[in-house]
């Protein structure tokens, strides 16, 4: 089974950005743990700060995966482009916000991307992703 994992802007200074709402973790240790926890899963990561960019994964790895883990971070609230993206794909996509983004400024309230995807983890930290991992994971085998 292979997961990707898409990660958009600002999300490659984890660790060091705003370590109180979003961890002092980088995400490339993060992943570390994760592929040990999950060694039977082929995982792929990418990060980009490009809206195009991240279309172009998420079609990608539409064809490619079993299943796509997106935080699209700030793009969640702008962009009509990566929710078209995941309509236009058959694999499953989990969202995943680190941080509670319903607690959060009103403006992140809303995301172009839940209506379209199999659901939405926010606020539980990194452990978001390995949620979603388990989810993916057993999605697959029922
Ligand atoms: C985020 C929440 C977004 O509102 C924010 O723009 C981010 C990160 C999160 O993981 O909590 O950059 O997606």
């Amino acid at each position: 089974m292979h997961i990707a994992i898409i990660n958009g802007p600002n999300l490659n200074l984890l660790g060091k950005r705003e370590p109180s709402v979003y961890g002092s973790k980088t995400f490339e240790s993060y992943f570390e743990g994760l592929k040990e926890k999950f060694p039977a899963i082929t995982f792929s990561y990418f990060q980009s700060n490009i809206e195009g960019e991240l279309i172009s994964e998420v079609q990608k790895m539409g064809a490619e995966s079993d299943g796509i883990i997106l935080n699209a971070a700030a793009y969640t609230h702008t962009s009509v482009g990566l929710g078209d993206a995941i309509s236009a794909i058959t694999a499953p996509v989990v969202e995943v916000h680190i941080s509670n983004i319903y607690a959060r400024e009103e403006y992140r309230h809303h995301s172009y991307l839940t209506g379209k995807c199999a659901g939405v983890i926010s606020g539980l930290g990194l452990k978001g992703y390995e949620l979603a991992v388990s989810y993916l994971s057993s999605a697959k085998n029922t």
